[in-house]
């Protein structure tokens, strides 16, 4: 038997470390089990759900499908765009047939997005049956996401369970599987915050794409703290802490061992720096390849597009049929 793994991210911005280690790099380990079946969804509809250019968004499409194959994702998984998958927006409306309104505004995501805002778009507050549907259409077993997903990804359970119990088992329940060191990469410059697609104004962010000079300077300017000796402390010293948490998860150690024969924070930076060089070479020369090749990245989106779509229209189909819905003939 085969497992699902599923995971998405929004063509939003570039891509940062913390995308990569949270949940790309987990989905490439988990790919490189054959006993895995692996999509990776470029969840372009949920860009919809705030603000946004239409141009930029195209663009940050192709960008954002080129740097997860860049990754390595081709061959080992499918790699598909949202929407041209239609049955992911039809199941979506089926979920929200489901859910609560107060299931909705509970979520941490909505509140922190709609907070102070004149016009809040509905696609924001139903976002989260959308990514129900996203992993629920493919029977998912397993979601490789970061911390931040954990409240999308327990209301997507209890919608699948409901659903179940409601109307018939048609979904597989997922789980959420989430890396210890790297389920939140923190910014540099603030690191009591996520580091983020968007949000700050990228001085503390490494983005899968930055020149190493760039990359160096960003690291070196990271904030830490004057004690000279390291030690692994999150609560008393977030940016060491963070610091260390990227070098463990860079060279799959633990924070705390990845501190060790290291003395001083510039030891530790430099040492950070490295490994993020090293790390990002590869995919950045590959990524330059794909990018100059538009027809070769639509052929391999089409060529994931098909390859998913029929068992997400069965599943489809048994959702409708649950729900009492006449099939036509
Ligand atoms: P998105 O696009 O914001 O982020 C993509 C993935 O990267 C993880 N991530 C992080 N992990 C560790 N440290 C960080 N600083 C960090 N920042 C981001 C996220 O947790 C995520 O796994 N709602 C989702 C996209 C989505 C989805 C889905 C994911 C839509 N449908 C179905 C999984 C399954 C989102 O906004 O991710």
């Amino acid at each position: 038997m085969t497992t699902r793994v599923f995971t998405g991210l929004k063509p939003t911005g570039q891509l940062q470390i913390g995308n990569y280690l949270g949940a790309i790099r987990p989905v490439l380990d988990l790919a490189d089990d054959p006993a895995n079946e692996v999509l990776v969804c470029v969840v372009d509809l949920h860009a919809l759900t705030v603000d946004h250019d239409p141009t930029r968004l195209w663009k940050l499409t192709l960008e954002l499908a080129a740097t997860l194959l860049a990754c390595g994702l081709d061959p080992r998984a499918s790699l598909f765009l949202q929407s041209s998958v239609p049955a992911h927006t039809e199941l979506s409306y089926l979920l929200e047939s489901t859910a609560a309104y107060g299931e909705m505004t509970r979520m941490v995501q909505f509140k922190e997005k709609s907070a102070g805002r004149d016009s809040v778009r509905l696609s924001l507050l139903t976002y989260p049956a959308l990514m129900a549907a996203d992993i629920l259409v493919h029977q998912t077993e397993v979601v490789p996401v970061g911390d931040d997903q954990q409240q999308h990804l327990e209301l997507t359970t209890t919608l699948a369970r409901r659903f179940n119990t409601r109307y018939g088992e048609v979904f597989t329940v997922p789980r959420a599987i989430t890396p210890v060191e790297s389920a939140r990469i923190k910014d540099l410059r603030d690191p009591r915050a996520k580091m983020g697609k968007t949000g700050s104004d990228g001085a503390g962010v490494i983005y899968l794409r930055d020149a190493p000079g760039t990359i160096v300077a960003k690291v070196r300017r990271a904030v830490t703290d004057p004690d000279p000796v390291l030690s692994y402390d999150p609560t008393a010293r977030p940016g060491i802490a963070n610091l260390a948490a990227l070098l463990g998860a860079l060279t799959r150690t633990s924070a705390q061992r990845a501190l060790h024969g290291l003395t001083g924070a510039a030891a530790l930076k430099q040492a950070v720096a490295d490994a993020l060089v090293d790390t990002l070479a590869p995919i950045q020369k590959r990524y330059a390849e794909l990018i100059a090749d538009p027809a070769e990245l639509q052929r391999l989106l089409r060529r994931g597009r098909d390859a998913v779509t029929p068992a997400a229209l069965r599943t489809v189909t048994a959702a409708r049929h649950a729900m009492g819905l006449l099939e036509a003939g």
